[in-house]
């Protein structure tokens, strides 16, 4: 009986308190900011892309916890535009994570029915990453299960302006005129519109921004920030925010 409170999953191991998810209104797409990777290993004396394969699994355990309880897809913030700053050797170790991660975990992927997408500017992504990527996608484009979004190398400012500059392409073309252009036909050149927006963004780490991500998709969002990094972040953690999501009002801009 989905249609009842019919999921118990204890807060934390620590906590006797349960949350109860109503599993007839999880949230359809979840986005994610996996931030503080680096903060959790320097915490440990460990090199930052030890925070960084720490955060590759987590993202497994939470592909498999979203799936389980119906939530439809999960857009990951893997690699921003503006992540090219970071030391060319921390780079390259998270442009590996996706081929790793996909050589770990495609196969398990396929079984749970998942669907892998990746979103983002591919100039400038390495081959062997796309290669890897695009072989998932390719192998589970066929599934039906919930999509998993990459965001690699994304960035929203990009993304709008992409999208306007296609528009206006397709404006000059006589494709329609700019008096047609609305909300809907704009977003409908963004990179997820085939997924919808999300109802629920989660970003970790205790940093209270959006960093660039999906700016215009998140205009009705709901924000969910907790300290935790991401590499500590853990199944039940995806359960709290999405109870915290089904007790919030969404009025969207209406009373
Ligand atoms: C932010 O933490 C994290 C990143 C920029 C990389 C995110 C990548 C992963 C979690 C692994 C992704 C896995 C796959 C499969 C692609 P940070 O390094 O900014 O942390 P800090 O703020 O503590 O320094």
């Amino acid at each position: 009986m989905l249609n009842k409170l019919t999921n118990l999953t204890k807060l934390n191991k620590n906590s006797t308190e349960e949350v109860q998810l109503d599993l007839s209104r999880v949230p359809n797409h979840v986005a994610v900011i996996m931030d503080g990777n680096g903060r959790w290993a320097k915490k440990r004396g460990l090199p930052r892309i030890a925070g960084h394969r720490e955060g590759m699994k987590v993202v497994r355990k939470v592909v498999k916890r979203a799936n389980q309880i119906g939530v439809k897809a999960l857009t990951m913030y893997a690699f921003s535009t503006e992540n090219w700053k970071r030391p060319k050797p921390e780079v390259e170790f998270i442009m590996k994570l996706p081929e790793q991660f996909l050589l770990t975990y495609l196969p398990e992927l396929i079984e749970e029915n998942v669907q892998v997408r990746i979103m983002g500017e591919k100039e400038g992504i390495p081959s062997y990453t796309l290669k890897a990527v695009h072989e998932a996608v390719e192998r589970t484009k066929m599934n039906n299960g919930l999509i998993l979004n990459f965001a690699l190398n994304y960035g929203s400012r990009y993304e709008i302006t992409q999208a306007v500059k296609r528009l206006s392409s397709d404006i000059e073309q006589g494709k329609f005129t700019s008096e047609e252009v609305d909300e809907q036909k704009l977003g409908s050149y963004m990179m997820s519109n085939e997924i919808g927006d999300p109802e629920l963004l989660i970003r970790t780490s205790g940093e209270l921004r959006l960093s660039n991500f999906m700016l215009w998709q998140l205009a009705y969002t709901e924000l969910w920030f907790t300290d935790i990094y991401w590499p500590d972040f853990k199944e039940t953690d995806l359960d709290q925010a999405i109870y915290d999501y089904q007790n919030r009002g969404r009025r969207f801009g209406g009373v």
